[in-house]
């Protein structure tokens, strides 16, 4: 039976696949290329990942013998890559399970997944068509199927697979010599993610929901009075009348502009969740609008879709059509002149509820205009980053002097352009939290390094314990925000008892001492497309033993972070010194990740402040650890921390540069970047060396020079 059944579907395959012959093969640059297969039309197949049109160069050089076939099979397209052995797998974006992709299948669908249960969480908010490939020397190679239908992705040690519910797509390939290469191609490819107002990086506040003007006020009075560290309070869908886009529930949210006045005398931003399905409601002025204009997304026969959201039934804006978009940019004005700060845009796969999918039916109409009109099949993975591009619009046309900061749910490939993302709905067990890293690492290693988790977890129940392990981990992440479900007891840190808030703090206040060198880090990816988390191997690609290690990872090139439950052995070769970012111990606590420095690197500190209004500058601290040549460098990077004034030079990016000549350490500044003028200011040097830390103090501009030997610090264990 089992063979008949397997003749059955190769004969099967036989008739129903057939090759695509490759219509025009182009090179981009010397390290790219384009496939176009037969059957390939834009209008069918639109391009959004890309943030230009591509231009290639010329015709592909006969050297480039690595190609992609594809082949129809009656109304998908299979795409299929052979791969040399012992190539590791890697980016296909917002994913459950390890770091290493060899062996797994996904689907690219955007998909509403609380506690990542559906479809055992292989498809999940985002769809990323993007594979990284590093082959056993690391050498490194990135493909992009550059489609926006419905995909299944399976990488499997030898090949890769691609099956999209859509015609023929291109296919383009990147070529280079480090996976650090291949994804700043990626980047220069689809964008990089604007560089964010500073406070976004501070730690935040969130829940579903703080319902009242008196609830928000207490637990930003609480952050200020136990000195935990916190830059934003989020508004969760409560704030709204009978959540209705733009307005404010009137009896718990009498006087926004006062409760946003209030944030922004303690030093907090806020931010202010918007969804898209708007309710059905005659006398609701955004509906009115739409439905004036047909703004609606339709059904196959052209009536506007009606689905069930948080307000009722609903309609969605059609974010294809330019004019909707425009519109919605235009919402944001009067919403933001609340002193709102950011927003939060939330269920954009669309989630639909009452539906067997959880979203709106497949051959739902989207009418386009400079994009062509389709099908929502072809249209629903990208309907989240066109409603956060169009957001992006709204808040620069609002606050044109302002950065923007936004959050979005759903995403793309290419979607860091518009926003910054997180996991979504995750459970809280210990397995989610593990899970945490691996998620976030393929998130940077498919564009979107500017992402975070619900610290804490969404879904399901906590304990002091499992609390404290979550704070301390994502503390480290490019973005920190608590959040939990309704149906949970407050999750804030002071909840757990005076042990766990401790623990907290300490958590926070490691943060917030690396603040400069993680502001520096954001500045780099915004410039460079360099991803703010690394995975290990990135310190040594050719290193096999580095491949699957997902327990610690980089924090930039330069830290290592080793949650309690990591592998203190599984370390790169060179030199990796453990430091203290505070003093008396604090951070042996047991909770507390491990920070390892590298042998080479000066990281940048600032002085813990309890949020980003205040300097942290003075002094500046620099950890400094030498490599084997006695040499280590590092950057700062600083401007006004909001606003556009430095993509005109009103910014600082200063070098340093330390070297060791005999017994003799000189730490100097080695180049200035930039027009903004830097006070003198004190520094405070802290060397780490095999067996102590020496400190020393110094002033900036003139450098600090010491002998290395006359050190009298005790000896750390
Ligand atoms: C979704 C979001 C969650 C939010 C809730 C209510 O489940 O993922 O973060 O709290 O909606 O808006």
């Amino acid at each position: 039976m089992k063979n008949f059944l397997l003749v059955l579907y190769l004969t099967s395959a036989l008739l129903f696949s057939r090759e695509l012959p490759l219509l025009d093969e182009k090179a981009i640059s010397s390290q790219a290329a384009l496939f176009l297969p037969q059957g390939y039309t834009p209008t069918k197949n639109p391009s959004l990942a890309f943030e230009k049109p591509l231009q290639t160069i010329g015709p592909l050089s006969s050297d480039w013998t690595w190609k992609p076939r594809f082949f129809l099979e009656g109304q998908k397209t299979k795409v299929l890559l052979s791969l040399p052995p012992g190539t590791s797998l890697y980016g296909t974006g917002e994913v459950t399970g390890p770091l290493l992709r060899n062996g797994k299948k996904i689907t690219l669908w955007n998909t509403d997944n609380f506690n990542f249960t559906k479809a055992h969480g292989r498809r999940l908010y985002q769809s990323h068509p993007w594979v990284l490939g590093v082959r056993k020397d690391g050498s490194s190679f990135g493909i992009i199927f550059d489609t926006t239908w419905r995909a299944d992705l399976i990488t499997l040690s030898r090949k890769i697979i691609f099956i999209a519910d859509g015609p023929p797509p291109r296919v383009i390939i990147i070529n280079g010599r480090s996976p650090q290469e291949i994804v700043k191609m990626l980047a220069h490819f689809t964008g990089k993610m604007p560089l964010p107002p500073k406070w976004a990086l501070g730690f935040q506040q969130c829940r579903y929901s703080y319902d009242s003007d008196t609830k928000v006020r207490e637990i930003a009075k609480r952050y200020r009075r136990d000195h935990l560290p916190c830059d934003v309070i989020w508004m969760d869908i409560d704030y709204m009348n009978g959540y209705r886009d733009f307005t404010f529930d009137a009896s718990r949210f009498p006087n926004p502009r006062a409760t946003n006045q209030y944030l922004h005398q303690l030093g907090f931003h806020s931010v202010w969740i918007v969804d898209p399905a708007i309710k059905i409601d005659t006398h609701y002025s955004i509906y009115q609008q739409g439905s004036a204009h047909s703004y609606w997304v339709l059904t196959k026969e052209k009536t506007p879709y009606e689905g069930i959201v948080w307000p009722g039934k609903s309609v969605f804006p059609d974010f294809t059509i330019p004019a909707v978009s425009q519109w919605w940019a235009e919402c944001y004005a009067p919403f933001l002149a609340q002193g709102i700060d950011g927003v939060w845009n939330d269920m954009n796969e669309p989630a639909v509820f009452k539906t067997k999918t959880r979203t709106m039916p497949e051959d739902n109409w989207h009418r386009g205009g400079i994009l062509p009109a389709g099908p929502h099949l072809m249209y629903h993975n990208v309907y989240g980053m066109l409603m956060a591009a169009a957001t992006r619009e709204g808040l620069l046309h609002a606050s044109p002097k302002q950065r923007p900061f936004l959050l979005s749910r759903a995403g793309y490939l290419g979607s860091q352009r518009y926003a910054a993302t997180w996991t979504g709905d995750s459970g809280t067990a210990m397995p989610y939290l593990q899970m945490t890293i691996p998620m976030l690492l393929n998130l940077n290693l498919s564009g979107e390094s500017f992402c975070g988790v619900d610290l804490g977890g969404y879904t399901g129940k906590t304990t002091p314990e499992l609390f404290g392990k979550w704070i301390v981990l994502s503390s480290f992440f490019p973005f920190a925000r608590a959040h939990t479900d309704i149906a949970n007891p407050p999750r804030e840190p002071w909840v757990f008892g005076p042990k766990i808030e401790k623990v907290a703090r300490v958590a926070l206040e490691r943060r917030y001492r690396l603040l400069p060198y993680l502001y520096t880090l954001f500045w780099k990816a915004s410039e460079q497309g360099e991803p703010i988390l690394e995975p290990l191997f990135f310190a040594e690609p050719n290193n096999l033993s580095l491949r699957r290690e997902d327990r610690s990872f980089l924090l930039g090139e330069d830290l290592l972070i080793i949650p309690r439950w990591g592998n203190q052995k599984i370390v790169p070769h060179g030199i990796w010194r453990t430091v203290s970012l505070l003093e008396n111990h604090q951070e042996n606590d047991g909770y507390q990740p491990i920070i390892k420095i590298r042998g080479g690197a000066i990281v940048p500190l600032g002085r813990i402040i309890q949020n980003t209004t205040e300097n942290s500058l003075e002094p500046l601290t620099l950890l400094l650890c030498l490599n084997e040549k006695g040499e280590a460098d590092g950057d700062l990077y600083e401007d006004e921390g909001n606003g556009f004034d430095y993509q005109q030079g009103d910014y600082a990016l200063t070098h340093y540069h330390a070297s060791l000549k005999g017994k003799i350490l000189r730490v100097t500044i080695k180049s200035r970047q930039g027009d903004r003028p830097i006070p003198p200011r004190r520094i405070h040097l802290q060397v780490i060396l095999n067996d102590r830390v020496i400190e020393k103090e110094g002033i900036d501009s003139q450098g600090v020079e010491f002998n290395l030997e006359q050190d009298t610090s005790p000896k750390t264990s």
